[in-house]
């Protein structure tokens, strides 16, 4: 360094004595840091007035290197316990903006629920999987041709005017297993997958197609344009209509418990024949044990087959098919429908379903 040092006890004396007395007022650490640096620092009186010792004459050497001793001294013992201090009050800040008051209020993530239509899906589905069933779904918008014309509906069949079916306006199926130029519809019901079944997986053929399907239906408490479906189709070789009502017998106790049965009262349906109503007997009905319409059934009609490349004098087969959240309305004595669309959780929240 260029500067000469000078040796100045007073000066130095009065540096360290001002520098203890802001120690004193020191209120954090940052403050006490700077303090240190301002006078202990290498720039600081103190440190300068060590150095000059070097240029002291010789008898003024011990009394300066004895003063700047005890300065330096002096300033530790202020210092050391002040840090200290101020330490421990940091620490005690920090741990007391972490603490967690287990008393304060919380706010809870309101819980979802399965909706009882998915969860009765899965239970229907599951139904199926037992008895080694396939489960498949074909498309919601689908070829007129699969939803009527396969399934042996006459051109003039009163479910294709247009109050009960959505057509699509300006398609026309592209299929080209030969249904180019049919009119596309919203499916008005599972059904439709009977012959896309067929054809995709040939025969013998156990399968079971669930979906939502369309209707221009109108909004009552028990109709909603949109709902779901499950259709049941088996085609092998010698079914008959026992074997159709043993699977109904089985998926009845499976859906409404021990005690369910199924009845058939004849009916019709173009592609069944015979076809049947189905009924269901409800052992835990509310207010009672009874009867209640529950779907529709038969054996495949021939034409339906046909349809399908198959020869009806060498397999038969049996459909039936029903409204799910029909199903879930009986089961569950839920009295209007727009219950289940309306999507409040506090709904889905009371059903626990088997679990
Ligand atoms: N597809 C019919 C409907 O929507 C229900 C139905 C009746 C399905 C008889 C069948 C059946 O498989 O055999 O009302």
């Amino acid at each position: 360094m260029a500067e000469s040092l000078t040796f100045d006890a007073q000066t130095v004396t009065e540096a360290v004595a001002e520098g203890i007395a802001k120690i004193a007022q020191a209120t954090d650490l940052e403050e006490l840091k700077a303090i240190k640096t301002e006078y202990a620092g290498a720039e600081s009186a103190m440190t300068l007035a060590s150095k000059a010792i070097g240029s002291l004459p010789a008898d003024r050497k011990k009394d300066a290197g004895k003063l700047m001793g005890k300065l330096r001294a002096d300033f530790g013992r202020a210092y050391g316990p002040k840090e200290a201090e101020l330490k421990a009050k940091a620490e005690a800040e920090a741990l007391a903006a972490e603490t967690v008051d287990m008393t304060l209020p919380v706010t809870r993530k309101p819980l979802g629920a399965r909706h009882p239509l998915a969860k009765l899906m899965e239970d229907w589905e599951d139904f199926f999987v037992s008895m080694g069933w396939h489960i498949s779904s074909g498309p919601e918008v689908e070829a007129e041709w699969y939803n009527f014309d396969a399934l042996n509906f006459g051109p003039d069949h009163p479910a294709r005017q247009m109050q009960d079916t959505f057509y699509v306006k300006g398609n026309q199926a592209t299929d080209a297993a030969g249904f180019v130029g049919s009119n596309m519809v919203v499916r008005t019901q599972t059904s439709s997958d009977q012959v896309r079944a067929l054809l995709e997986y040939g025969v013998p053929l156990y399968v079971a197609s669930p979906g939502r399907v369309f209707r221009t239906d109108e909004l009552d408490a028990t109709h909603t344009p949109v709902f779901h479906q499950c259709e049941a189709l088996a085609v092998d070789k010698h079914l008959t209509m026992a074997d159709l009502k043993g699977v109904l017998d089985k998926l009845a106790v499976a859906m409404f418990g021990e005690g369910a049965k199924t009845r058939l009262r004849p009916s019709y349906f173009p592609f069944t024949e015979p076809s049947a109503e189905l009924d269901l007997w409800f052992p835990d009905k509310k207010g009672g044990p009874g009867w209640l319409e529950w779907g529709g059934c038969g054996m495949v009609n021939p034409n339906v087959l046909k349809s399908a490349g198959i020869d009806p004098e060498q397999y038969t087969g049996f459909a039936f098919g029903m409204g799910i959240e029909r199903t879930l309305l009986l089961r569950s004595d839920i009295n209007d429908m727009h219950d289940l669309v309306e999507g409040d959780v506090r709904f889905a929240g009371q059903f626990v379903m088997g679990e």
